[in-house]
């Protein structure tokens, strides 16, 4: 079990560290690496409140042991503008996945949807590239902001694209209601029972991270495609090569 004793990771001043630290969190031992965890936002807006709760996680989750990555979507093509292949933006936004055991997705919410970039930023990561797999078999934490009441449909909506992008996604979610006056002028967020939720679901995605770890290969193996694979009967189950697929 380890946490990992921060002299000062980032400042956490609504996180009570008595609570914090006593948690018998992680199954991690002192030679395993971190957890390499993706956040994706789903605004441009200069004080963007999708943006500045996923800051707020990054922190959390780097106080919990893990290495983050937050992917700025400003330069991202529309999907098929330009040969995403060749936008420097598509590469980056696929290489951090790659890089990635877990991913944050956090929306906010526009008639009563996740937003269009958020969507965008999806729609760029294929199931497969080149027998790559940017987000198949991690796990994923989803996250909403709102300017109304509390409601889940955003959240709702990247559960659905977990499920199609075959990723593990948690069972604890945020909300975060009336997100406007949840943040200080500085864009951190104030103690509240919306931050305690946020801090739950990052515990709880590095605690799946963990363990999924030695299990990802085994869990994104299929039998119609070590079916449809030619040559792939000989090879080690869990590593044979991706095959085209009829259908999701
Ligand atoms: C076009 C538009 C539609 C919106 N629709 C909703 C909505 O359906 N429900 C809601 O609670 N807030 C809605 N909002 C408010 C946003 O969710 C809120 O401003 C949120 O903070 C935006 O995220 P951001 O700060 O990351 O840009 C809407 C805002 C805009 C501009």
């Amino acid at each position: 079990m380890r946490l990992r004793e921060i002299a000062d990771p980032d400042h956490l001043p609504a996180l009570d560290l008595r609570y914090a630290n006593a948690h018998p969190a992680l199954s991690l031992g002192a030679a395993d690496p971190p957890p390499r965890i993706l956040l994706l936002y789903g605004s441009l807006r200069e004080r963007s409140f999708s943006r500045l709760a996923v800051e707020e996680a990054a922190r959390l989750l780097r106080f919990f042991g893990a290495q983050t990555r937050l992917f700025n979507p400003s330069d991202l093509p529309l999907p098929d503008q330009v040969k995403s292949d060749d936008h420097p933006a598509v590469h980056e936004l696929r290489e951090h996945a790659l890089w990635s055991e877990g991913q944050v997705w956090c929306s906010p919410e526009r008639h009563g949807q996740i937003t269009g970039l958020m969507k965008v930023q999806i729609d760029h990561l294929p199931l497969e590239v080149g027998g790559m797999r940017p987000t198949q078999g991690r796990t994923l934490a989803v996250m909403q902001v709102s300017g109304g009441s509390q409601s889940f449909n955003a959240v709702n909506s990247l559960r659905l694209l977990g499920r199609w992008m075959r990723m593990l996604t948690i069972p604890n979610q945020s909300s975060v209601a009336k997100a406007f006056q949840e943040f200080d002028e500085a864009g951190r967020m104030r103690p509240s029972a919306y931050y305690d939720r946020i801090v739950d679901v990052m515990e709880e995605l590095v605690r799946f991270t963990v363990l999924l770890r030695p299990h990802t290969a085994v869990l994104t193996d299929r039998y119609s495609e070590r079916k449809n694979a030619k040559g792939s009967i000989e090879l080690v189950p869990g590593l044979a090569p991706a095959a085209p697929r009829a259908h999701r």
